[in-house]
């Protein structure tokens, strides 16, 4: 890695500044934690699938109309995105239960839920990510009611979106987490887009007939090779990174 100044480390990647103002280099790191960082493991060529997997979802997400920080991939591990003030927010979208919302209702993994479920975390290793509602997030002046307004709006959309797009490739879109951050153009503007990351290390994803696990529950529950989950998402949707540019297919599209 060329000498450059790292503007921020956390646990899966890396932001280093960009060649330009307002950019910034996203590398994807090898490593993987679970349950607060007291599961690590490095996984070989996880951030390479994770780079590209988030490449390709921001990308898609771009086409319709998602605003997103992602301007384009460099290489295998790194991506240049524009430079935004992150909302301290985790924003979760949930189809069926799983992971933490099983334990809280004591629901099997896997049940559908009656609508799509959105719920709020704030953002703090220190506090471990409590959940937190509206009142919390204006009354600490996180984020205005507006700035709620457009972000939930915005992940129904992009549940809706990824959906679809697994479902025509055999997969099931269990939940998934998103961040948001606060970009100013030139008029001093201010628009709300999608920031960090849309991998299988922020999404449950199963095989729709078999419910096999593809994602990150694979290492947080010792329940098999992560790396192959990850690869397979990648297979499915036509851009396995061995395939190699010139190979690179669209979405295989399942009956
Ligand atoms: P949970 O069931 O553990 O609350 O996770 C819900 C979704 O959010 C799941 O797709 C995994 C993702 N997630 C993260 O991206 N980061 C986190 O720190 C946690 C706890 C979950
Ligand atoms: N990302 C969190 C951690 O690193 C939790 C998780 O994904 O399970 O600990």
């Amino acid at each position: 890695m060329a000498r450059r100044r790292r503007v921020y480390e956390g646990k899966a990647k890396v932001l280093f500044e960009g060649p330009e103002p307002g950019t910034l280099i996203q590398y994807f790191k090898d490593d993987a934690t679970a349950f607060n960082r007291q599961k690590h493991a490095v996984i070989t060529g996880k951030g390479v699938l994770n780079n590209r997997i988030s490449e390709y979802l921001m990308l898609k997400l771009g086409e319709i109309g998602i605003p997103t920080h992602f301007i384009r991939r460099l290489n295998m591990r790194e991506q240049l995105i524009r430079e935004v003030e992150i909302i301290p927010i985790e924003v979760v979208v949930r189809n069926y239960a799983a992971g933490s919302f099983s334990k809280r209702f004591r629901m099997e993994e896997g049940t559908l839920l009656p609508r799509s479920i959105v719920e709020y975390y704030y953002k703090s290793d220190e506090l471990g990510d409590p959940m937190v509602t509206e009142e919390h997030i204006t009354a600490f002046g996180w984020a205005t009611y507006q700035e709620i307004d457009e972000i939930l709006n915005m992940s129904l959309r992009i549940n809706d979106f990824l959906c679809g797009l697994f479902t025509g490739v055999g997969l099931k879109l269990i939940d998934f987490k998103v961040e948001f951050g606060r970009l100013w153009d030139e008029n001093d503007e201010m628009r709300i887009v999608l920031a960090d990351e849309l991998s299988p290390d922020n999404m449950r994803v199963w095989d729709s007939r078999t419910n096999q696990r593809y994602d990150k529950d694979l290492f947080r529950h010792d329940l098999g090779n992560l790396q192959e989950g990850y690869a397979e998402i990648a297979r499915r949707l036509g851009i396995l990174p061995e395939a190699g540019p010139r190979d690179l297919k669209g979405p295989e599209t399942l009956q």
